[in-house]
């Protein structure tokens, strides 16, 4: 074996996929969490024709590619191309970690446990025994309800525009709701009248279009916590509205990015890397654009 080949075969070779992608911070992130734990890895980004998810996957395992990241649209199609998944992406119905290991492809979803980690190690938002409002009913709600029902809230509400699809979801997790001994409903938007709730995720397309889903204005208990899984150099919509309506503590979803990727880094090298300070990096970049 020549020096070069060895050499080669020592730096394991990530990527994440998508479509779009350019605009994607894995790269940024991945590259920071290499630099400091001194794991020796090469990240890029891959955009992937809509249609050409499978065969992309095969030419990059072949090319001696050792995981992947994979984002919107291609999560659902990474659930059905993985041979083994966790339990979690399982239910999930979504994969957004892959992981090659000779014929085995291991898919995870670290979307939800990013969410989690941002919440409680990084903003200390304690999730037991609250009363719980997810917005929205897509794949970002999806992916996030598992790890947030273990930490056993006292009552979780999924509510959505299409209020059958909330529904439908709570009734996908009915059974884990029972084992975290936390009641989990779902409901249209006009069934929150009346109801208080501690925290309140927004996992909702409407902050692309700058638009909030159309909630009560008394919705918020004292010291609620307000959490937009979008993020952007200025507050979205929702987190506007949050801070209009007193919300104690309004958070954007940059925390959760750079806490999935942490997740998947740690799934791939065995190595956790230290999340704050790429925080801030990727923070104090959004604000200079
Ligand atoms: P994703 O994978 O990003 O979750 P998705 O599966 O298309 O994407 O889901 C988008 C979510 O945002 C849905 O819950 C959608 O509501 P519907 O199920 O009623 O379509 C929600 N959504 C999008 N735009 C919205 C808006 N302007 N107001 C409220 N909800 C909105």
């Amino acid at each position: 074996m020549s020096d070069l080949f060895d050499f080669g075969e020592r730096v394991g070779r990530y990527a994440v996929m998508g479509n779009p992608i350019n605009h994607s911070k894995s790269p940024m992130i991945h590259t920071l969490f290499a630099q400091q734990t001194q794991q020796s890895i090469e990240y890029t980004a891959i955009h992937v024709d809509l249609g050409g998810f499978d065969q992309a996957v095969g030419n990059f395992k072949a090319s001696g590619g050792k995981g992947l990241n994979v984002t919107v649209p291609f999560k659902e199609e990474a659930w059905a191309l993985a041979n083994e998944r966790s339990d979690r992406a399982e239910r999930a119905g979504a994969v957004n970690t892959l992981k090659f290991i000779d014929d085995k492809i291991l898919g995870e979803n670290t979307d939800g446990i990013g969410l989690v980690n941002d919440l409680t190690v990084n903003h200390g938002c304690d999730l037991k025994d609250k009363r719980i409002l997810l917005l929205g009913a897509g794949g970002a709600a999806r992916g996030v309800i598992a790890p947030i029902m273990e930490q056993q809230p006292a009552e979780f509400v999924i509510a959505n525009r299409t209020p059958d699809r909330a529904v439908g979801l709570a009734d996908h997790f009915s059974d884990l709701a029972q084992k975290s001994r936390c009641r989990i409903i779902g409901c249209g938007f006009p069934t929150l009248e009346g109801q208080q709730f501690d925290i309140v995720i927004n996992a909702t397309a409407a902050s692309l279009k700058g638009e909030v889903p159309s909630l009560p204005n008394d919705l918020l208990n004292e010291n609620a916590v307000c959490y937009d899984m979008m993020y952007g150099a200025k507050p979205t919509a929702f987190m506007a509205w949050a801070t209009n309506h007193g919300a104690s503590q309004v958070l954007d979803g940059l925390g959760m990015l750079v806490e999935q990727a942490a997740e998947s880094f740690y799934i791939w090298r065995g190595v956790r890397p230290d999340t704050q300070s790429v925080i801030s990096t990727i923070r104090e970049g959004l604000n200079n654009t």
